[in-house]
């Protein structure tokens, strides 16, 4: 029996699936049902069943659990690439066996003629040149930090790590509800890159319905590529000299040049001690490592478990929007690529956060004056972006990693007769202060457009350990600026109720970002997330009673995470992986 910290009052869902067929080797290695939430001794949560399994499979096959995520990651490039894939980027956060902590940054970097008035029409800054076509995209940087990550830490051969995509990508895999989804959604423009239409709809222009195989044979043989020829076939050679040529075609800036300079880098992690645990982040360009960093800073000023079980839980959800509010004024104001701008220490500074937490009032919400004015708009309920999986191993290994193109399907463009979606993370840069992203983020300076900069980052992959130093939870999302507040609930639930990570990622969410001045909350609050919450939810009526304008949303964000919980009664260690109910994601474990 494994000792779980369950608190609330629902069970976990349990709902089972049966897979597509796998080869032999992934048949011994992984279950043949798999569930939201899993336990074992080696773990994986990503959001596709069949990435999961390929990242168990790696284990099992006497890989650790960096092998096991870089497999999950191109597994997701196949049958996820509307989040993330080979033409975007990542932000992996490892914590070894030996104890040693390393945030490998594969972010995407603006292009060496990138300027910063690059989107400017007529004087006018045009959003869509920064999130469709040719000028949207970064220099990738996924497979320059998996391969970083693999050549100090992998323990099985590169090539391996590939063999269920290169499969996946060649046989064809199940359109999924979200894979379908986006296409519709986006299916306009994708039709206006004909190299894209072709891999993505029919011939006939019609779309693949949920269930219906898609093949995608260029995207294999890329892949193949890459697993036979390692990381410079697609920095130095073949694919880079495609990519640039086809963007240059197009009207892109992106050269043969940028790739070959292109590094993923080491940063050093952002640590935080908050209630016993030390919470390891990742540091900029995330701005999720931060103002995590500082939102748990304000919080431990207040008695977080008590306001949570005082009543309806109102004052608990309210401290943690103003917090939040606070946090992301100054992530507006403040934060950039720190290779080229000073990001101020003082901001997690305890003299600084203490007077951030005296500004909050319990009795109501309070106004965050800005930095500048914001046109900024309502966040798009629809569009899910971004992926973040997690793997475990039984000998320690803990790897957190989030990836992504940006928004859905990145710039819409597949470079042609390589299957690979380019990102739009220029999108991410603040391309005018003041003038909303995808996101409804607004930025300053500090994230302007430079050459060679990295766009400012919501992803916030997230180890924490316990009082030992030894690996105890692990959090991260998708889903832009809700990333860093879901992965902040999700961790705090865990920390401060003592609930499982299960139930703690199952559970209703808020997300504040400045601006807008609106506190987003799912219908469910107070509950576990349900798409049915209702629009009378008790706790946001007493929030709106609080003066917060509420708007109230389908789900933010959609979080995987780890736990390590006692066996009873050997006393043994079983890793618990947990999926987010609001994805499509199941955990896969040995
Ligand atoms: N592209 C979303 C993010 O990095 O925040």
């Amino acid at each position: 029996m494994i000792t779980r910290r369950g608190f609330l009052s629902h069970s976990t869902a349990m709902t089972t699936l049966a897979l597509a067929p796998l080869n032999a080797q992934e048949k011994s290695a992984a279950s043949k049902t798999q569930s939201r939430v899993m336990s074992g001794s080696s773990v994986a949560a990503t959001v596709h069943p069949l990435a999961s399994q390929a990242a168990v499979s790696m284990m099992a096959q006497g890989g650790n659990a960096i092998d096991a995520a870089i497999a999950a990651s191109v597994y997701l490039s196949v049958v996820d690439g509307h989040n993330s894939g080979l033409g975007g980027g990542c932000l992996m956060l490892i914590r070894r066996s030996d104890g040693s902590l390393h945030a490998i940054d594969g972010r995407e970097k603006a292009p060496a003629s990138a300027s910063k008035d690059m989107f400017f029409k007529n004087g006018v800054a045009d959003v869509k040149l920064s999130q469709d076509g040719p000028l949207a995209c970064g220099v990738p940087g996924l497979i320059a930090a998996l391969h970083s990550a693999h050549s100090r830490f992998g323990k099985l051969p590169w090539g391996d790590l590939f063999v269920p995509a290169i499969r996946a990508a060649h046989d064809g895999c199940k359109v999924s509800r979200s894979n379908y989804n986006t296409i519709k959604a986006e299916q306009e423009v994708i039709k206006r890159f004909p190299a894209s239409a072709k891999v993505l709809l029919k011939s006939d222009g019609s779309l693949y319905e949920i269930g219906e195989t898609l093949i995608q044979r260029d995207l294999a043989k890329t892949l193949e590529s890459i697993a036979k020829n390692g990381r410079d076939w697609f920095y130095q050679g073949e694919f880079a000299e495609q990519c640039a040529s086809h963007l240059r075609e197009q009207g892109g800036m992106l050269t043969l040049n940028d790739f070959k300079n292109y590094e993923a880098k080491d940063r050093p992690p952002v640590r935080t001690n908050y209630r016993g645990f030390q919470v390891v982040g990742f540091p900029t360009p995330s701005s999720g490592g931060i103002h995590i960093q500082q939102m748990l800073q304000i919080l431990s000023r207040f008695p977080l478990k008590q306001l949570y079980e005082q009543g309806d839980s109102v004052n608990y959800y309210h401290v943690l929007g103003e917090a939040m509010k606070l946090a992301f004024a100054d992530r507006a104001h403040y934060l950039g690529d720190s290779d080229f701008v000073e990001v101020p220490s003082f901001l997690t500074s305890m003299e600084y956060t203490d007077a951030l937490a005296k500004r909050i009032d319990m009795e109501k919400s309070t106004r965050v004056p800005g930095h500048n004015d914001s046109k900024s708009n309502a966040i798009d309920d629809g569009k899910k972006h971004t992926t973040h999986m997690t793997t475990a191993d039984r000998d320690g290994n803990w790897v957190a990693l989030t990836a992504t193109v940006n928004t859905s399907w990145g710039n819409k463009m597949i470079v042609p007769g390589t299957g690979v979606v380019l990102n739009d993370e220029m999108d991410d840069f603040s391309i005018s202060p003041g003038v909303p992203n995808a996101f409804g983020l607004v930025g300053s300076r500090a994230n302007a457009i430079e050459p060679g900069k990295r766009p400012l980052s919501s992803m916030s992959p997230t180890i924490v350990l316990d009082a030992m130093n030894e690996p105890s939870l692990t959090c991260g999302a998708a889903g832009g600026p809700r990333i860093i507040n879901a992965t902040l609930q999700t961790l705090l639930r865990c920390m401060d109720l003592g609930t499982s990570m299960g139930d703690a990622i199952a559970a209703s969410r808020i997300h504040h970002q400045w601006q807008p001045d609106l506190l987003y909350c799912e219908s469910s609050l107070g509950g576990p997330y349900s798409r049915e919450g209702g629009s009378n939810n008790p706790i946001v009526e007493s929030l709106k009673a609080k003066g917060h304008e509420v708007k109230l949303i389908g789900n933010i964000a959609i979080a995987q995470g780890i736990e390590r919980a006692k066996k009873e009664p050997d006393g043994g260690v079983a890793l618990i992986a947990a999926c987010d109910p609001r994805g499509e994601g199941m955990a896969a474990v040995i």
